[in-house]
């Protein structure tokens, strides 16, 4: 069982509009979401995570990951700050630690299509 049919389509929409709330409040990375608007982001992110977390029905029509993200100064501890964000979020929500490992899992196995460098850095 994926971990899109485990948490539903309610309760992801649920997860990502306050995961993007507290994203765009953040006084780390909140600088990075400024010039965008945060409803066309989440409809995207519902998409794409709704994908990543198997829900094959799903169609994400946005950018890839690079395209989007490599024009954008995002380093290492950006990425970081957004597991802290987004596990803070699932364990207010109640979803079960076993699926909460398995998401941060599979977003972090996206980190070097997100921040540039990671290949020649040490960061
Ligand atoms: C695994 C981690 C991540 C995933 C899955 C992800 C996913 C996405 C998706 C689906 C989009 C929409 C692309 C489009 O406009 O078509 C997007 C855009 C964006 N993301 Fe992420 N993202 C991740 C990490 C990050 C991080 C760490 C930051 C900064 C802290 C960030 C900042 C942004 C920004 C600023 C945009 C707008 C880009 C643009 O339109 O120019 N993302 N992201």
């Amino acid at each position: 069982m994926s971990i899109y049919s485990e948490i539903g389509h309610e309760k992801l929409t649920e997860i990502l509009t306050l995961f993007y709330n507290r994203l765009f409040e953040d006084p780390f990375v909140g600088f990075l979401f400024a010039a965008f608007n945060k409803e066309d982001l989440l409809r995207k992110q519902i998409l794409f995570t709704g994908r990543l977390l198997g829900a094959a029905e799903l169609k994400y029509e946005g950018k890839g990951l690079r395209e989007a993200h490599f024009p954008h100064p995002i380093r290492s501890a950006h990425f970081g700050r957004r597991q802290v964000i987004l596990r803070g979020v699932l364990e207010e929500l109640s979803i079960p630690e076993n699926l909460i490992s398995e998401w941060l899992a599979l977003e972090l196995s996206l980190k070097p299509f997100v921040v540039k460098g990671l290949a020649d850095c040490s960061e």
